[in-house]
């Protein structure tokens, strides 16, 4: 495949065929999404005509895409827009960066804020007197399609607004990675093509008019206009960008204040450095794709002194990432069993530049899923570094496929011990690991808890691993930690360096941090993070394992699937835990309750609100989980118990005591009717949020 191969442009017949690809590919990046090249070998192509056109400028073609919104390559949509939708001028190093902002003024008055630069869509939509009346593409940045009908799938663009404001919300309308693996679930069963990454699913879905199913999308607004329209109700008048984006979250409207990095205010640009730096290191653990972070001027009066050229505003500026989304091919699939006993595909890859590494291997989604994808050998591959460290395949391109693929080949056995695979779930486990006898996850699992991130025990390697099971030694985690020194020297070789110095690290091992202890017991369905959460919450493996699925869903991220998930695992951990415990590993931890640190502003901005009953009326469709992510949502903090520092009881149908010590401490109660009205702007949001949060 040539599609990462580059040439420099030697005469003008290759600048021709160059800016011809170019258009073609930007119309269809713009179009259906499904461009023929990944945005990196895109970039290079722009890169090489750039540099074409500065040495002949007297070839420069009226066709060519430099200086031009979409790269020239649209035609003009049907509607016009008020205030031309432009593009984003973009730096990549901090010296391009740390030039921008000496050009933009000398003194910067509002400070600058910062924010993720989302990979989607770029979308404007109008409210008028509160209503959401028309959504539009950007089209050539003039003039942009009329796409109303994707109205009512898109989280975060509420139709009603609390109050009848009359503006334009200017974002990005993305998939969640969680609402991209529905979506090509959900077009695999009307026998559809799967969509070949998340943004163009987003081009693809909002251009669609006729179709027999519905995608769920998010927007994210990262910009407002006036509209001289309605009765003209404006947003309240503001001095700053923040402060805009603030009055269009209190309209309603999801910003991308909301998203993980939420929208920072700074002072200096080497402040604003170090956030881009910041963003990037935790890029990967998004919930959606980014592909830079956009630094923009505070100061509203700045933003109209400095003005904008014909493609882009000068008063703020995109600071790219490098990609994090790479086509390939997929040469090959490996078979294994994963740390909690699942068949686990590996994908072989043609080497490909990802994340600032070259990639050859990506984890594969499980079978189920793959043959969902219709995924083939010989197929090029949307490869994405994203949710977790280690790259992962998203889904073929299946415009690229070429008539020499092969259909991959699915074990009919466990590809470790040669016994039956248990094909009842739609993760494929061997059925020994399933029963819980021997389990030829173990290597895996053995290997991941004691990888640098969790007990961080060096020498534990796949050799002594083997060893170790071979001799009988281990069957699970806690047996590492009552391993005799003979034990110890036989798996390793023999050798009393090596195997004292393992013991060493064993015993280091004990003292780990809880969160560490936890992620090392690989509890399905929580990850990294979530044992961080869950170690600050419960304060103890202890407190942990005595929790009910209620408990556990207070904590951040867990609803009813995940809690109940977690809840059937309990049997298999207890019995490790009691090995953990009497070796004297380290079992408990700081315990810090959540707080409302996370909050946005709106009606409930700085109260502390319990819930108590069950929600009926407009309020029903969200369970526990639902309602905290709703008070979060208009800015306030969830609770569960009732204190003097509660500042709001909200009541549904069947509530118990708590009415009463509210009504005792003095605590305001307000039936679940008034509180639905109060905060029905935030409901949309709150459903999203629910729905991205039981990934
Ligand atoms: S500001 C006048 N902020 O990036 C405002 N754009 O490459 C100009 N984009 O067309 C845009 N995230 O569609 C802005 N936080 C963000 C963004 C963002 C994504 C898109 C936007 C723009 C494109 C330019």
């Amino acid at each position: 495949m040539t599609l990462a191969t580059r040439t420099a442009l030697a005469s003008r017949d290759d600048y021709s065929q160059a800016v011809a690809l170019i258009r073609s590919a930007s119309a269809a990046y713009h179009d259906s999404g499904e461009s023929p090249l990944d945005d990196a070998t895109y970039d290079l192509l722009r890169q090489d005509v750039a540099a074409y056109e500065a040495a002949h400028p007297e070839h420069v073609s009226a066709d060519s895409p430099s200086g031009k919104v979409a790269e020239g390559a649209l035609e003009p949509g049907a509607v016009a827009h008020t205030v031309p939708m432009g593009s984003l001028n973009n730096v990549t190093a901090p010296g391009e960066l740390a030039s921008w902002h000496a050009k933009l003024n000398t003194a910067l008055f509002g400070g600058l804020t910062v924010e993720n630069k989302l990979d989607g869509v770029a979308l404007a939509a109008r409210y008028v007197d509160g209503r959401l009346v028309e959504l539009l593409l950007r089209g050539n940045g003039r003039h942009g399609d009329d796409v109303s009908h994707a109205m009512g799938t898109i989280t975060g663009l509420p139709e009603q607004l609390a109050q009848p404001y009359t503006f334009e919300a200017r974002g990005e309308v993305v998939f969640t990675y969680e609402q991209y693996e529905q979506a090509n679930a959900i077009r695999a069963q009307h026998g559809a093509k799967p969509f070949s990454s998340p943004r163009a699913a987003a081009a693809g879905t909002l251009r669609a008019t006729n179709r027999p199913y519905r995608l769920e999308m998010t927007f994210f607004a990262y910009h407002a206009v006036a509209l001289p329209l309605g009765t003209g109700m404006p947003l309240p008048p503001v001095a700053t960008q923040a402060q805009l984006m603030e009055q269009v979250a209190c309209a309603g409207v999801q910003t991308t204040a909301a998203t993980p990095h939420g929208l920072r205010v700074v002072s200096t640009v080497e402040q604003a450095q170090q956030l881009v730096e910041k963003t990037s290191a935790e890029r990967a653990g998004l919930p959606f794709g980014i592909d830079g972070v956009v630094i923009k001027a505070n100061s509203l009066i700045q933003q109209a002194a400095v003005g904008s050229d014909a493609r882009a505003p000068l008063w703020a500026v995109a600071y790219k990432l490098a990609p994090a989304e790479r086509i390939t091919t997929l040469e090959d699939v490996k078979w294994s069993i994963g740390k909690t006993g699942v068949l686990a595909p590996r994908a072989v890859l043609a080497p490909v530049e990802l994340g600032g590494t070259t990639v050859t291997s990506a984890t594969l989604h499980n079978v189920a899923d793959m043959q969902r994808l219709g995924l083939r050998l010989g197929d090029a591959v949307t490869v994405i570094q994203a949710q977790d460290v280690i790259p992962r395949v998203l889904a073929p391109v299946v415009h690229l496929r070429t008539e020499v693929t092969r259909p991959i080949e699915i074990p009919s056995v466990c590809p470790e011990c040669g016994g039956t695979l248990d094909r009842r779930e739609k993760r494929w486990r061997c059925a020994a690991t399933a029963a819980g006898t021997a389990a030829c996850g173990l290597p895996s699992a053995l290997h991941y808890a004691g990888h640098r991130d969790q007990l961080d025990i060096d020498g534990l390697g796949p050799s002594v691993i083997a060893g170790l099971i071979d001799g009988g030694h281990v069957s699970d985690v806690g047996d590492l930690f009552a391993l005799s020194p003979a034990q110890l020297r036989k798996a390793t070789g023999d050798s009393v360096v090596v195997a004292d110095k393992l013991a060493a690290q064993i015993e280091a091992a004990k003292s780990r941090p809880l969160h560490r202890v936890l992620a090392a017991l690989a509890v399905a369905g929580t990850g990294r993070e979530l044992s961080e959460r869950l170690a600050a919450h419960f304060g103890s493996m202890e407190a942990f394992l005595a929790a009910d699925a209620v408990a556990l869903m207070a904590v951040d991220g867990i609803g009813v699937k995940k809690a109940r998930q977690i809840l059937s695992q309990f049997p298999r951990l207890a019995p490790i835990v009691a090995k953990l415990a009497a070796a004297g590993v380290n079992l408990t931890g700081p315990c810090r309750q959540e707080n409302g640190d996370t909050t946005t502003p709106g009606p409930l901005s700085g109260m502390s609100v319990v819930v108590t009953g069950t929600m009926s009326g407009t309020l029903a469709r969200l369970d526990r989980l639902g309602m905290r992510q709703l008070i979060k949502a208009a800015g306030g903090s969830p609770s569960e118990s009732i204190s003097k520092k509660t500042s709001l009881l909200v009541v549904g149908q069947r509530a118990g005591s708590k009415v009463a010590k509210a009504e005792k401490l003095g605590v305001t109660v307000i039936a679940e009717d008034d509180f639905a009205e109060q905060v029905a702007a935030f409901l949309d949001i709150a459903a999203g949020a629910v729905a991205a949060d039981r990934h």
